[in-house]
């Protein structure tokens, strides 16, 4: 089933950049472009990292430094997302 219909990103996409390191929408974005055009997906997104698709989301929770939890995530230069990461 389609999240983002601007970009045709499936829920099963987000979930595989969920499960190699993508905790947020905004690294979703980074990975996928999914919610950077008319953003209605963008709850959907947060819906389904909220129910345990990123597994590095449960130590973001407890606490764990986000900085080095997100040291292997790489996000694409063109988006301008790595530079608001930095
Ligand atoms: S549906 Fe995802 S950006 Fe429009």
């Amino acid at each position: 089933m389609y999240v983002c219909s601007c970009f045709g990103i499936t829920e099963k996409q987000v979930r595989a950049h969920a499960e190699t390191g993508a905790c947020t929408p905004r690294q979703i974005a980074g990975a996928c472009k999914a919610g950077t055009d008319c953003g209605s997906c963008v709850r959907r997104i947060q819906a389904i990292l909220g129910r345990g698709a990123c597994p590095r989301r449960e130590l973001l929770d407890q606490g764990e430094p986000a900085a080095a939890l997100a040291a292997d995530v790489v996000l694409p230069a063109d988006t301008g997302l790595a530079a608001e990461a930095a």
